[in-house]
């Protein structure tokens, strides 16, 4: 029966349909999918911590409404994400205890520090456009509720991405020491943002097998391409240079070639020895055990209600 089972599954795969909550699929598929959704929506979560450090000093209130905005936006993009990990069978208690222990990861790029408001510029468009990059594909990825929570997600990465240039715009356009500081955020967000898109594909773990199950519709070297052949012209308007000496236009190829990725850098984040990787836990936990009295008094609530409507 499960060969069956698997035909169909098969077959819904390889004609574009939706793979749904309660369709049969492989045990694989469930877990690889757990995987990469609750490591999005912690993404999403822990990337408020670098742009929450700026609401209470962004500098003007016009900056502050979009910014408090944006991060709230994340929280929600967390929440969906994981609403849609939890059709899978999983509790949202166990995706949290993964986040608290260490054991679950999250994107590499949000244990980097926000030091300047520059930063909260060069996130909106370097990480939010390269966020943008890698989800417009999963609009388009197999399992329903993921791909549907993607369309939402695009859209309000979008208004991100914008307010991100814009402020790397007027600082720009601005004095000599502003248009200094946006140089400094770029030069220190370019090579972290692409190293968002993974390893290389000879080096990635789950693409081939995420690739025929169409979790992933374009592989992390194509996706990482993409953001800088879209990026590089973004940098001129701007009038900054990006910090690679081996970045070209590749005639041949029709794309920019460019420098080596420090690859050790990147597997030192991801295995928690990054500049805030610890900061960045520390206060999701924090977060967590300061909320128990609020989740205590609303089970306790609801205990009294249920109880008043059984007398
Ligand atoms: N940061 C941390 N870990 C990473 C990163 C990264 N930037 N890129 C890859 N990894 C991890 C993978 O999670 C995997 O670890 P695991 O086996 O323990 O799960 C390992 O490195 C090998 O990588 P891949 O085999 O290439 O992993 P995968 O096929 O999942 O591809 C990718 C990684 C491209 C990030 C994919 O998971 C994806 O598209 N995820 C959805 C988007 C997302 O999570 N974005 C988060 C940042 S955007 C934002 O939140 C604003």
């Amino acid at each position: 029966e499960i060969k069956n089972l698997e035909e169909i599954f098969d077959q819904k795969i390889a004609r574009d349909e939706k793979i749904e909550p309660k369709d049969w699929m492989p045990e694989k598929y469930r877990q690889t999918h757990i995987r990469q959704m609750s490591q999005h929506a912690h993404s999403e979560i822990v990337g408020m911590l670098p742009e929450g450090n700026w609401i209470s000093r962004a500098p003007s209130l016009r900056r502050k409404v979009a910014l408090l905005a944006k991060v709230q936006d994340e929280a929600g993009h967390g929440l969906y994400l994981y609403s849609a990990t939890e059709t899978l069978g999983v509790s949202r208690e166990e995706l949290y205890e993964q986040l608290h222990s260490g054991k679950a990861k999250y994107s590499s790029i949000f244990n980097y520090p926000t030091v300047t408001w520059a930063d909260i510029g060069a996130i909106g468009w370097l990480v939010d456009g390269a966020a943008i990059i890698n989800q417009v594909p999963l609009c388009n990825t197999s399992f329903g509720p993921y791909a549907r929570a993607m369309v939402r997600v695009c859209k309000e990465e979008s208004f991100h991405q914008r307010q991100g240039y814009e402020i790397m715009l007027t600082l720009s356009k601005g004095t000599k020491a502003q248009k200094e500081m946006a140089q400094d955020a770029l030069n220190r967000w370019w090579w972290p943002s692409l190293m968002m898109f993974g390893p290389t594909d000879d080096k990635s773990t789950h693409t081939a097998q995420s690739m025929k199950w169409k979790l992933k519709r374009k592989t992390n070297d194509e996706l990482r391409q993409q953001f800088i052949d879209q990026t590089v012209p973004q940098a001129e308007i701007l009038g900054l240079s990006i910090p690679d000496k081996d970045l070209k236009w590749n005639e041949e190829r029709k794309s920019y070639d460019f420098g080596e990725i420090n690859w050790d850098e990147f597997w030192q984040v991801v295995k928690g020895h990054g500049p805030c990787n610890r900061e960045r836990l520390q206060t999701r936990v924090n977060a967590w055990e300061n909320g128990a009295w609020v989740r205590d008094a609303a089970m306790a609530y609801a205990e009294k209600n249920a109880e008043r409507k059984i007398k």
